[in-house]
């Protein structure tokens, strides 16, 4: 099967009222991952690398990859998306390169750090928009900050300090014809991002809710995602690591977000934690090892556990196979005959 748009698979998911995760990639054994994880679980994927990612790998060798996996996989509707793109010269690359579906996140300024005005934001999402949509491409765009202090988004930022406002949010989705909208409700990136168990204080679900209640049709997208799972951080620990307490976002709060409006939810933190806990082990345990064979191994079946869990959590498992894949064209023409929104 082709790669798909995000926008099929989250109105699919939309009927079928489940999340889909969204998986941070950056080299062959975490594609192959996430794919394993999808078929053992049936699941529709999206695939996602950050700018981070695709300097590192190079987005040819990303895209092909992701050709391959479409390939051996050819039952899973899979979409490969960019992650925060922060400019639309980011966003036309990925869309040349063949991603079905960009992130234009314009909540920060072009560095990655600066929080910009609403104008700004609207100014380049829109241009995204239109590129896109020419092309069948879905857009998902963010309004408020996320926090986080490792991945040079948001850095720095606390993740309660730039709240989502839902009217802003309301304004922006009309005004710039998002297929999905990525919110800030507390969440961060990285491993760090809350000191005890949230509560409604510091995740604020309610805030979430209310932006559903006002955009009940809008695809809502959660980021900084990951649960951090004690048992992944012990593992770490127990190996030699030096992981400092931490508590993510509980697997019922995404739920909770699942019942009220969020179709995608990003994850990549739990992956890096899986597949490190298990490379440490393997060093521990067998310090003669030297063929990266020996390791990598284990570290994907790592993450492939951790993924699969979380597609099962999220509610797409077994639903790989519910649709056809509609084309880019198709899609453009869609976007064509609706507006820019095509709801
Ligand atoms: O957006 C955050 C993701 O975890 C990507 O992180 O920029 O280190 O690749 P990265
Ligand atoms: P985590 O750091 O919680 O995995 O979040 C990833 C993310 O939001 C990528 O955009
Ligand atoms: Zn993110």
């Amino acid at each position: 099967m082709p790669l798909v748009s995000l926008r099929q698979l989250l109105d699919e998911a939309s009927k079928g009222g489940y999340g889909v995760g969204a998986f941070n990639v950056n080299n062959m054994e975490q594609i192959q991952a996430i794919m394993e994880a999808a078929r053992k679980t049936r699941s529709p994927v999206i695939v996602q690398a950050s700018r981070g990612s695709r300097a590192y790998s190079n987005d040819q060798f990303l895209y092909h990859l992701m050709l391959a996996a479409t390939e051996v996989y050819a039952e899973i509707p899979t979409v490969l998306h960019p992650d925060h793109g922060n400019s639309p010269k980011t966003c036309k690359s990925a869309i040349e390169m063949g991603f079905t579906s960009v992130m234009m996140d314009g909540s920060l300024m072009a560095d990655g750090k600066t929080p910009s005005s609403f104008q700004y934001n609207v100014k380049v999402t829109r241009e995204v928009v239109e590129m896109a949509h020419a092309r069948g491409v879905t857009v998902e765009g963010e309004i408020g900050c996320l926090g986080g202090i490792e991945d040079g988004h948001g850095a720095g930022l606390d993740g309660l300090a730039h709240l989502t406002d839902p009217d802003e949010a309301v304004e922006f989705v009309h005004q710039t014809g998002v297929d999905a909208l990525a919110i800030a409700v507390g969440t961060s990136h990285g491993a760090y991002k809350f000191n005890r168990p949230p509560t409604g204080e510091t995740l604020k679900m309610a805030r979430l809710i209310e932006i559903h209640r006002k955009l009940p049709n809008v695809h809502l997208v959660m980021h900084g995602s990951s649960s951090v799972p004690k048992d992944l951080q012990d593992i770490i620990n127990r190996y030699g690591g030096k992981l400092k307490p931490t508590w993510g976002v509980p697997v019922k709060e995404i739920q909770l977000g699942i019942k009220n409006g969020v179709r995608k939810i990003n994850v990549d933190t739990d992956s890096r934690l899986a597949m490190t806990g298990a490379i440490r082990k393997v060093f521990a345990e067998h310090p003669e090892e030297f063929d990266p064979r020996s390791y990598l191994k284990p570290a994907r079946e790592a993450m492939k556990e951790v993924i699969a869990q979380r597609m099962t959590e999220f509610g797409q498992a077994g639903h790989a196979g519910d649709y056809q894949p509609i084309s880019l064209a198709e899609m453009a023409k869609r976007y064509a005959q609706t507006g820019a929104s095509a709801r």
